[in-house]
């Protein structure tokens, strides 16, 4: 680009998401140069609301870089999940089933404390770029072209990390044969608000309604975070605070039990996919993060998947320094691998909790008496149990290693 500014790192991060923050400090903290570029304003990244459970490895891994201080003064650990169906609400006990828990701390907090923290370090981000692209990825020194409030740069790297989530360019960067995907949409979507009010309950909710799938998890003992199924085609004004709660109230609702109301401060309906890259990786070009799957949110597992990849990338990208190229190599093999198993639960949950309106009413009678049966076995089986709470709770980082 003709008057770019030619400037050099080691590492190009394209993208602020939870990905490319932590990829950030995994890099920071090993000495290696990086530079995060970001689409979007500083405000509009500390907005968003979205995920809100954390593995333990997530937990592990923000605490091996000293970046646990606000999320073990503010975050919730949490033994277990009810799951609830046809007016009935089961506990199951992750620590007493497979020895682990999860900790209920939103990623609008993670993102904040890992901005501020970089802040701190004087990590080098860059926000409000436009005009990404990427070139040279099969050489050893590509290059990526994006424009800030000082002009056009030509930014020259040893690597390129495409940690910018499913819209982003890292992914429409693959050659035609890399871009192969697997796909799936989902006839229904999640409506989310956030409640000044104290949570009803103490470990989340999921519970399987004739009216739809509805949630209670929280971010805070003073803040609930809500969820309801909707059709993906529906409008957030026609849902008021008041038919919100009403359904709320409904799909919830067991004898002895009341749920409390609050302010909503937040409402938001997000659509819901599954879908994996066939290929995360295409010469110095790597997919963390949504840039490389999506799953849909019953399960918790986007934010972690996230983490889980830059976790494997942060230490092939140490190796390679180092001389040893064979992490990268392997890199999107095993980041796959833990990712088909993360959809695989993803998939589960998502249809075994909410309602499918298609087929006719027999068939629409048979699909959700088969819900109620599988969740009768999986609240009376411990196996199942134990197996939900594996996954829950969080497969290894390494899963998929060779
Ligand atoms: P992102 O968080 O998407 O970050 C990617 C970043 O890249 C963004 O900041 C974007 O602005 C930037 N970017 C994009 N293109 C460019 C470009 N060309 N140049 C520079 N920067 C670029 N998961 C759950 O587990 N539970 C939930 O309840 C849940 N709710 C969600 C609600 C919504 C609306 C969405 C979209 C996702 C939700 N998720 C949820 C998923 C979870 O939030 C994601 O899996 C997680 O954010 C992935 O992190 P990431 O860093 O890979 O991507
Ligand atoms: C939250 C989101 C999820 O997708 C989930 O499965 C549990 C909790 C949350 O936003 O708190």
């Amino acid at each position: 680009m003709n008057g770019s500014a030619r400037e050099s790192t080691s590492v190009a991060i394209v993208g602020a998401g939870p990905a490319g923050l932590t990829l950030g400090h995994i890099l920071a903290q090993a000495g290696v140069p990086f530079r995060i570029i970001e689409r979007t304003t500083r405000e509009h990244l500390l907005g968003r609301v979205r995920a809100g459970v954390l593995e333990q490895g997530t937990v592990d891994l923000l605490a091996s870089l000293g970046l646990d201080a606000d999320l073990r003064r503010r975050g919730l650990t949490h033994h277990g999940i009810y799951l609830q169906y046809e007016g009935r609400r089961h506990h199951v006990d992750f620590d007493e089933l497979v020895g682990r828990t999860v900790t209920v701390y939103g990623q609008q907090a993670l993102v904040a404390h890992l901005l501020a923290e970089h802040d701190r370090i004087g990590s080098d981000v860059r926000f409000e770029t436009t005009g990404m692209q990427v070139d040279g990825l099969t050489t050893s020194s590509p290059t990526v072209h994006y424009v800030d409030a000082s002009g056009p740069v030509e930014l020259s790297c040893d690597v390129v990390v495409g940690a910018d989530g499913y819209h982003g360019i890292g992914r429409q960067s693959l050659p035609a044969a890399s871009r192969v995907a697997w796909e799936r949409a989902y006839p229904y979507a999640w409506l989310g608000i956030l409640a000044d009010v104290e949570p009803s309950t103490d470990d989340l909710i999921y519970a399987l309604h004739r009216d739809g799938f509805a949630m209670h998890s929280m971010r805070s003992r003073e803040v609930s975070r809500l969820y309801l199924q909707v059709a993906p085609d529906e409008s957030i004004d026609d849902w008021s605070d008041g038919r919100i709660w009403e359904a709320l109230q409904t799909r919830l609702g067991v004898d002895g039990w009341t749920l409390a109301e609050g302010a909503v401060t937040e409402k938001s309906i997000t659509p819901m996919r599954s879908f994996v890259a066939s290929c995360l990786s295409h010469g110095r070009l790597f997919l963390a993060g949504d840039a490389g799957h999506i799953v849909p949110p019953t399960g918790a597992k986007g934010l972690n998947s996230a983490v889980a990849d830059v976790a494997l990338l942060g230490r092939a990208l140490l190796d390679h320094r180092a001389g040893d190229d064979t992490g990268l190599a392997t890199y999107s093999e095993r980041a796959l691998a833990r990712q088909w198993k993360v959809q695989q639960f993803s998939q589960w949950m998502t249809q075994m909790l909410h309602v499918h309106d298609d087929g006719d009413a027999s068939e629409r009678g048979f699909a959700y008496r088969s819900q109620v049966g599988q969740l009768e076995y999986v609240t009376r089986s411990r196996a199942a149990q134990q197996s939900l709470a594996e996954q829950y709770a969080g497969l290894p980082f390494s899963e998929g290693a060779a």
